[in-house]
């Protein structure tokens, strides 16, 4: 087995670059890959890749290939196009547009096809296909109903949204207000990995007070699926409008779920203010 070479791991790099969950679990794939073979075609090359079985994402198989280099010693460029097997990086092709693949390799820049930015909304749709294959893995949800249910969703609760800012461990409780309570939970693998609360008020409006994902799963759609039980429930109790005080650092989220920054004048506090914490009235 031996080491991917610097051109070859630059280009992985930008294969896998940007947020999604699953590149960022290819990532952790590259970090330990190595090639098995090589083999030259003349227009180009395949590297066959080498990762741990462990780190195996399942039943995955897709390819995608959208960077392409400016390389030195090839006055038209190159392409890459990127196979994942079974849930592993498995092979990496390289082809010239109209150059024969030189021997070396002296200077190259690499970009995506459509520039500095890629076509997010192209390479999304080839990897909504792998997050698919994972639902077997989803995260269910379920209203509380056992104490211990409740006491593990306040100290979810406190340890995501109010302990990195220094707030106590009662300011569930400090917030609270008058109406029906629904609090929602998100379990993966038996563990209590998401929390929703909200309150009905009389005027017949929902409320999300408090929404929280564990770090180690947040981008894994569990808030969405939180947020998308709640809206159930409003809308069997014939809810006119569900709103939530939205961080501005989840209004993107929100946004995604169909809510829209409402004119009502938000509230702030200083000590989420010190960090750069602002808020928006959000509903749908
Ligand atoms: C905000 C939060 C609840 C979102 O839950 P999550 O499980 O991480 O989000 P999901 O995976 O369900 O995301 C759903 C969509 O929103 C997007 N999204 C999630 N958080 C985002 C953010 N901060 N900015 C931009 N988009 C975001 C996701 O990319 C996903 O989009 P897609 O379906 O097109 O892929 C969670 O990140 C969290 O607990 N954050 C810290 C606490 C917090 O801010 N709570 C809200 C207080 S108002």
């Amino acid at each position: 087995m031996i080491d991917l070479t610097n051109f070859e791991y630059a280009v992985l790099t930008k294969l896998l670059d940007g947020k999604h969950r699953f590149l960022a679990l290819l990532r952790e794939q590259l970090a330990s890959c190595r090639v098995s073979r090589r083999e030259f075609t003349g227009a180009g090359f395949y590297t066959h890749l080498h990762v741990d079985n462990s780190l195996a994402l399942g039943d995955i198989q897709l390819r995608f290939g959208d960077v392409v280099a400016e390389i030195n010693e090839m006055p038209h460029g190159a392409g890459f196009v990127l196979y994942i097997k079974n849930g592993r990086l498995s092979l990496l092709e390289g082809y010239g547009y109209d150059d024969p693949w030189p021997i070396k390799i002296t200077t190259y820049t690499l970009r995506y096809i459509t520039g500095e930015e890629r076509n997010w909304d192209e390479l999304k749709e080839v990897l909504v296909f792998a997050t698919t294959k994972e639902k077997k893995n989803m995260a269910t949800i379920e209203s509380v109903t056992e104490r211990d249910d409740a006491a593990m969703l306040d100290e979810l609760l406190w340890t995501v949204l109010w302990q990195p800012f220094g707030l106590p461990r009662d300011m569930r409780h400090l917030l609270k207000r008058e109406g029906e309570e629904f609090a929602l939970l998100a379990r993966k693998n038996a563990q209590l990995v998401g929390g929703l609360v909200a309150v009905l008020s009389r005027k017949g409006e929902m409320e999300i007070r408090h929404l929280a994902v564990d770090a180690h799963v947040q981008g894994q759609g569990i808030g969405r699926s939180l947020v998308a039980e709640l809206c159930r429930i409003a809308e069997n109790k014939n809810c006119k409008r569900i709103h939530t005080i939205a961080r501005n650092t989840s209004v993107a989220f929100f946004r995604k779920l169909g809510f829209r920054i409402s004119s009502e004048k938000a509230p702030s506090h200083p000590i989420f203010l010190k960090h750069g914490i602002t808020f928006e009235i959000m509903e749908k």
